[in-house]
């Protein structure tokens, strides 16, 4: 089977650091390319996070520096989960590694804009983090909409959010941002929160067999995974599996036959004084006879079979390419 290319946006904290090294390591795809954004920590630790993150997983895939902060909303940035580093304070060396000079929103006009050589198809965008480089390329280069073949995003909640009450922090960073690609017309599909907790889980058994490989891949995820998993405790007062967000979006992107989906019209709330950020999802029974009911936009993640994402985490990080 063709691996796909594929190329990620992120915002490298913990969670997008287990995507990067699961998404190098798979051999379902080619990373063609990795761009950076300010999100979890600020865009200097990112890019250096993401480099890091390349390093480990010996692979030589260039990184690429976009923006520093939203469109228009205030930088909000999210160490409390992910330490002051972004990587859980470990203590990862320094990368050796540079970003390419080119800037972010260049590259992903650039890449999308050129046709691929057959048997090649157009790279699948996978969205980790607020999406202010996604806007600002598709705002530069409107023929994107027709150019970007899918965006798999971990974006947004069902129900409400992690950051307020209604809102998810990659969708709440960077509303506007949000709006913006989500009234587009790219193909896209939401893995959000509530299935990622529900059904993405990785836990004891798992973390075990990565910890096992002294590869300098394994030893990354591992540090990482046991990090979350004593977070997770101390901050739950018992012992639970962990649910990479990140990770959990990268799976399914990779390998689509994880997820189940639903079509929904999914609506980003720019205005609301307490629900600034939301993803709206337009679940009514019978919304095709309300007048006002706007068509599906977004291929809702409705569940994630556990199983076969353990699965698929495993076969990337323990089979050795
Ligand atoms: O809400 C989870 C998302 O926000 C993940 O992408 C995590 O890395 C943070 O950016």
């Amino acid at each position: 089977m063709p691996t796909m290319n594929v190329i990620i946006d992120c915002d490298t904290g913990v969670d997008d650091a287990l995507a990067l090294l699961f998404a190098l390591r798979s051999s379902a795809c080619n990373v063609l390319g990795i761009t950076c954004v300010g999100g979890n920590i600020p865009l200097a630790k990112v890019t250096r996070n993401t480099l890091a993150m390349v390093e480990h997983a010996r692979r030589d895939v260039p990184v690429y520096q976009g923006a520093a902060r939203p469109l228009l909303a205030a930088p909000i940035t999210a160490e409390y989960a992910h330490g002051n580093d972004g990587l859980g304070d470990i203590g990862f060396p320094e990368p050796q590694g540079a970003p390419a000079t080119e800037h972010a929103v260049d590259y992903l006009i650039r890449a999308f804009m050129e046709t691929p050589e057959p048997p090649h198809a157009p790279p699948l965008l996978i969205t980790l983090a607020p999406l202010t480089n996604i806007a600002l390329a598709l705002l530069r280069e409107p023929q994107l909409e027709e150019r970007i073949p899918h965006i798999v995003m971990m974006a947004g909640g069902l129900t409400g959010g992690n950051t307020t009450a209604a809102a998810e922090f990659n969708v709440y960073a960077d509303p506007e941002a949000a709006d913006i690609i989500f009234r587009s017309r790219i193909p896209k599909t939401m893995v959000s929160l509530e299935p990622i907790r529900r059904d993405a889980l990785l836990d004891e058994t798992e973390v075990a067999q990565i910890e096992a490989c002294s590869n300098p891949w394994c030893w990354a995820m591992g540090r990482l995974l046991r990090r979350n998993l004593i977070q997770l405790e101390r901050l739950s007062g018992r012992h639970a599996p962990i649910s990479p967000p990140d990770l959990a979006a990268t799976a399914v992107a990779l390998e689509p036959h994880l997820a189940t989906t639903e079509n929904r019209h999914v609506a980003i709330e720019t205005r609301g004084e307490h629900t600034r950020g939301m993803t709206l999802v337009d679940n009514r029974r019978f919304r095709h006879l309300a007048p006002n009911a706007a068509p599906p936009n977004v291929a809702v993640v409705t569940a994630i079979n556990t199983a076969r994402f353990q699965a698929v985490v495993l076969e990337a990080l323990l089979h050795d390419l």
